[in-house]
């Protein structure tokens, strides 16, 4: 277990589509310090969440967490730490939301992004155990986020409209108190 390097944007890892992990190396030791790894790492950086692209492997593991009075993100509602292997996603309906995301690989910079409202995700635990959850709200886009890495995706393609970047010091200063009004009334329409 190790505290590893994140890498940032510019780096080919991040836009590589990370390969599918096979149920006969899910108990390696590979995969399983891999995953211990995502966790302190995340847990280093103050992440929401964190992929293996982010540091440096491209395989389809990431883990999310989200704490109380998370650190980085303090509108969050709380995520109990959850190992995906292998994730897949879908729409529920037609819902979105804008969302105002940064990202551990791409320091210093926020933007804002549409997420799916209601998903349904499925994936393995670091035991094998098949998941299938419904999610919503500001949780179903941190995951959406996760699974975007996965696939070699950054927030940054997906924002429509480059005049939202702003660094995180100018967010705090003009667009923070909007965007967590707009945050927590998410959270009260779609309980999370
Ligand atoms: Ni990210």
């Amino acid at each position: 277990m190790s505290v590893r390097e994140i890498v940032t944007v510019g780096h080919p890892v991040l836009r590589e589509r990370a390969r599918e992990v096979h149920i006969d190396e899910l108990f390696s030791p590979a995969i399983q310090g891999l995953v211990d790894d995502l966790i302190d790492t995340m847990r280093a950086a103050g992440g929401a969440g964190l992929a293996a692209n982010q540091i440096g492997e491209a395989v389809r593991v990431a883990a999310i967490e989200v704490g109380p009075e998370h650190p980085r993100y303090p509108y969050k509602p709380q995520i109990p730490l959850t190992v995906i292997i292998n994730p897949v996603i879908e729409p529920l309906d037609e819902e979105l939301e804008e969302i105002n995301e940064g990202c551990l690989s791409v320091p210093g910079l926020r933007g804002t992004v549409e997420r799916q409202m209601h998903v349904l995700v499925r994936y393995l635990d670091r035991e094998g155990v098949t998941h299938e959850q419904v999610l919503r709200g500001l949780t179903a886009g941190t995951f959406q986020h996760e699974l975007d890495h996965l696939d070699g995706v950054l927030f940054l393609d997906r924002v429509r409209d480059p005049r939202s970047f702003t660094t995180w010091e100018q967010f705090e200063r003009h667009h923070q108190s909007a965007f967590v009004a707009h945050a927590r009334a998410i959270v009260e329409r779609y309980g999370s």
